[in-house]
């Protein structure tokens, strides 16, 4: 008896199961009706923000025009183009700054040609990700601030940037490895200690410009001394290719000092100014001599080209492996404050001049 009772149950939940999951489809067939099912962790983070709050709909970033299964095509990709219709000003700053530049940076230059015709593959899952995203369009939003929680505080946090500000640029390990980084560590958004945001987007300004830049060089240099060596790396950048890349380094020195101001005002906020002047100067320091030793190193390599001990493949890989990020790294890990990091980026530059110097005075 009890049995057959329990399939007559069952047969019945069936029976509602078929009358009524179809009309639980054609009664919510809305962008969230059926995303709801399909991505339900999506629809769970929109559902998070700020923006859902005030009433933004899936379609508002996304256009109307899909709405069967099978007609995803015709959805909208949104850009920043999307974004500049209500955030206008936050749009506006990006595209002043660096960041606006990153597919131009990407496609300018030997070695972006080089690796697209060799290793396309490659390029695809390594510099577009980290180039493009932030490029298509003249720019991606939610680079930072990831789809669809757009979270302001995920984007102040220094893994937001972690992606790709990490091994040949290490500003992420850097930061991680400095004093600031462990109180953020320790205490986390507080606002003790400065994140990547508080120094490079202060107050939420959307424009990111240093005065050394990535390839630290400046056309103007005072130091005759550092001039010869910034002149060395430049020419050895060309080879590589991306000092072509746009507003690679800061026209002027007025240019450079005004970014340097900027950056002692936030330092001030915390610390004294002279302390912060002081820092900020052995950096400088640091960056001659990593400039230096490299100007060292192309010398030492252009001998070795001149006797036909190497050829300019290998000379070009040199500079790829041993010299370019490793040199940049050197300032990266000062001016970010990680002492670990500086011994070891110039021990290893300084290995790559005995090695190569050795074999350029051979004769
Ligand atoms: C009938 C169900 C259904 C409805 C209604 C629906 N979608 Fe979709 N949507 C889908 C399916 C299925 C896909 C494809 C998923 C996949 O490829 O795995 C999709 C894909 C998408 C994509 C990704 C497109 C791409 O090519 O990358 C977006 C964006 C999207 N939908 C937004 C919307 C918006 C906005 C609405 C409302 C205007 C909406 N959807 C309505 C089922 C639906
Ligand atoms: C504030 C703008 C905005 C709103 C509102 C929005 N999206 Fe998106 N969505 C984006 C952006 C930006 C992307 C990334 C586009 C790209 O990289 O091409 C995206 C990508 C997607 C994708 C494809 C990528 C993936 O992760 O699968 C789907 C599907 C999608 N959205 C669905 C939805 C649905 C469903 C809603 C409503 C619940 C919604 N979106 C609301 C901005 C928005
Ligand atoms: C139709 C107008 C509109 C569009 C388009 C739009 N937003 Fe918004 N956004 C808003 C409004 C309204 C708010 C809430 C502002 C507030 O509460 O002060 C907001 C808030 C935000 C916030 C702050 C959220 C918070 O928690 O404080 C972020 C980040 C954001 N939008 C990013 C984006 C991005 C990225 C895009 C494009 C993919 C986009 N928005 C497109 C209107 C829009
Ligand atoms: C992990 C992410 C990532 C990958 C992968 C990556 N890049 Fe970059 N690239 C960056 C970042 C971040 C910067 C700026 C760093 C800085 O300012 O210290 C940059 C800077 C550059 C610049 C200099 C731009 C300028 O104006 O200063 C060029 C050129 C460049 N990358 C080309 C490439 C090429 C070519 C590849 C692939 C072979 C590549 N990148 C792979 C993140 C990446
Ligand atoms: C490099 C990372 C990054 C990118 C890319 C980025 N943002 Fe932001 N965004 C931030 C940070 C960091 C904050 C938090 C600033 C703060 O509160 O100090 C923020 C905050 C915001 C806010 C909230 C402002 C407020 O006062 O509440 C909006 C709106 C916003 N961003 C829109 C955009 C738009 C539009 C784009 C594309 C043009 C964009 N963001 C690209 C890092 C980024
Ligand atoms: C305490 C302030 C501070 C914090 C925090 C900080 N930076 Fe920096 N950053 C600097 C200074 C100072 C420079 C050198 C500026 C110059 O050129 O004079 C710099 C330079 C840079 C540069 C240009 C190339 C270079 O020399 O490294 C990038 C890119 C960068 N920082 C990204 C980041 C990222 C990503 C984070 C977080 C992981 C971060 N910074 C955290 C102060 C800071
Ligand atoms: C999707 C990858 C990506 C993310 C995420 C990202 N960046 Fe960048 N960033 C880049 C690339 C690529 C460049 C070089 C662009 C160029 O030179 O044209 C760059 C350049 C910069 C520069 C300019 C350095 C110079 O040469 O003057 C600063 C500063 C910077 N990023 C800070 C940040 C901060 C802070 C965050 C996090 C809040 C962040 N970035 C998040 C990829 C990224
Ligand atoms: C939001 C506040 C804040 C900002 C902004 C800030 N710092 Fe700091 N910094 C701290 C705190 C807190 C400590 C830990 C002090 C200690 O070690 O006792 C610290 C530690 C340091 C240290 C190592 C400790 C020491 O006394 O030698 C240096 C160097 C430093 N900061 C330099 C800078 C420079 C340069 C800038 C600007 C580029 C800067 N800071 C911006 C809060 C800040």
């Amino acid at each position: 008896m009890k049995n057959i009772l329990k399939t007559v149950w069952c047969l019945l939940l069936i029976l509602m199961l078929i009358i009524f999951v179809p009309c639980l489809y054609a009664g919510n067939n809305s962008c969230t009706g059926c995303h709801e099912k399909q991505n339900p962790g999506l629809v769970a983070d929109w559902k998070r923000s700020a923006m859902f709050e005030k009433g933004l709909q899936c379609d508002t970033c996304h256009g109307d025009a899909h709405t069967q299964s099978d007609d995803s095509a015709k959805a909208e990709r949104p850009s920043i183009v999307t974004c500049e219709k209500c955030h206008k000003s936050q749009a506006k700053q990006f595209r002043e700054g660096k960041h606006a530049l990153c597919e131009e940076a990407l496609t300018t230059g030997n070695m972006s040609k080089k690796m697209r015709k060799k290793a396309p593959d490659i390029v695809e899952k390594s510099c577009a990700v980290c180039h493009l995203t932030m490029g298509e369009n003249g720019g991606q939003c939610d680079a930072c601030h990831t789809r669809h929680r757009f979270s302001p505080d995920e984007a102040k946090s220094p893994e937001a940037c972690l992606p790709c500000h990490v091994d040949n640029h290490p500003q992420y390990e850097s930061y991680y490895n400095s004093k600031h980084g462990a109180i953020y560590s320790a205490e986390g958004l507080t606002g003790r200690s400065p994140t990547c945001a508080t120094c490079h987007m202060y107050k939420g300004n959307h424009k990111v410009l240093t005065s050394w830049g990535f390839f630290g060089v400046r056309k103007e240099e005072p130091d005759k001394e550092h001039a010869k060596c910034q002149k060395g790396v430049i020419d050895y950048l060309t080879k590589l290719g991306p000092i072509l890349a746009p507003n690679s380094h800061r026209a002027t020195l007025a240019e450079w000092q005004d970014l340097r101001n900027d950056m002692l005002d936030i330092c001030s906020g915390c610390h004294a100014r002279s302390f912060c002047r002081t820092e900020l100067e052995k950096s400088d320091q640091v960056l001659k001599k990593a400039n230096c030793i490299a100007n060292d190193i192309a010398i030492a390599a252009g001998r070795l080209l001149e006797s036909g001990e190497m050829n300019e493949e290998d000379l070009f890989w040199l500079f790829r492996n041993e010299v370019h990020a490793w040199r940049m790294g050197l300032y990266i890990n000062a001016f970010h404050q990680y002492p670990e990091g500086v011994l070891k980026k110039w021990l290893h530059l300084q290995k790559v001049l005995r090695d190569i110097s050795k074999t350029s005075n051979k004769d």
